[in-house]
């Protein structure tokens, strides 16, 4: 069984909106990219207010591509996100960001493409998820990395926690994926990008084999 996470990169509320009310059908969780400018050449909606209207009608997943992402969790967790991925490259403290974001939620951390699992410093057992990249982090729209499915076979044969993965996900990557142990799959741009986000979704969950 494997989960398809709508993903939204946007620098603009409106376009959030949007998207929102398009997933509302057919989807519970979605995944909302937070880029600071500082973490990678990019920059989203930072303001985490206007989420809280749609905090009960979705499980909204945050993905943090911020150069500390401590100092976000606080904010977004009162605007009622429920799950928060941080990434390790430029977190200050890896146990501390656990630790607090537990306080509000489920708590995953996140490798970008060139970085070895070996960097993940805190136990497993600590963490409800891990999310490997499959594109450098900052941008949709980008080429899926195969070979970072070998990280994913590293984490599943270590840890029974739902592995997700993000960037250039087609329904190519969703069988590559399912074959490595992927439970979790982000997908922007394919299902944004062109028809109707539904049936790009539908499309999807048949790759199960
Ligand atoms: C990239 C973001 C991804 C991105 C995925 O840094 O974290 O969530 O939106 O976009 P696609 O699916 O187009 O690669
Ligand atoms: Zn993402």
């Amino acid at each position: 069984m494997f989960e398809i996470i709508p993903g939204i990169l946007e620098k603009e509320w409106a376009e959030i909106e949007r998207k929102l009310e398009i997933c509302r059908p057919f989807t519970r969780s979605v995944h909302i990219d937070l880029i600071d400018g500082k973490f990678a050449a990019n920059t989203t909606f930072l303001d985490p207010s206007p989420f809280a209207k749609y905090s009960k009608d979705f499980l909204l997943e945050l993905h943090m591509m911020v150069e500390d992402p401590i100092k976000y969790l606080k904010p977004f967790g009162d605007a009622g996100f429920a799950r928060f991925i941080g990434h390790i490259e430029k977190m200050p403290d890896q146990e501390e960001f656990v630790a607090q974001a537990q306080l509000l939620g489920e708590v995953g951390l996140g490798i970008d493409a060139e970085t070895p699992v070996e960097a993940i410093k805190v136990s497993l057992d600590d963490l409800d998820s891990i999310l490997v990249m499959t594109v450098k982090a900052g941008f949709s729209g980008q080429s899926f990395i195969e070979k970072n499915l070998e990280k994913v076979k590293q984490l599943a044969a270590r840890t029974t926690i739902p592995v997700e993965i993000d960037g250039g996900v087609d329904a190519a990557a969703v069988k590559m994926g399912c074959a490595s142990g992927v439970r979790r799959f982000v997908a922007t741009s394919f299902l944004f990008g062109s028809g109707s986000p539904q049936q790009q979704f539908q499309l999807l969950k048949d790759c199960e084999e």
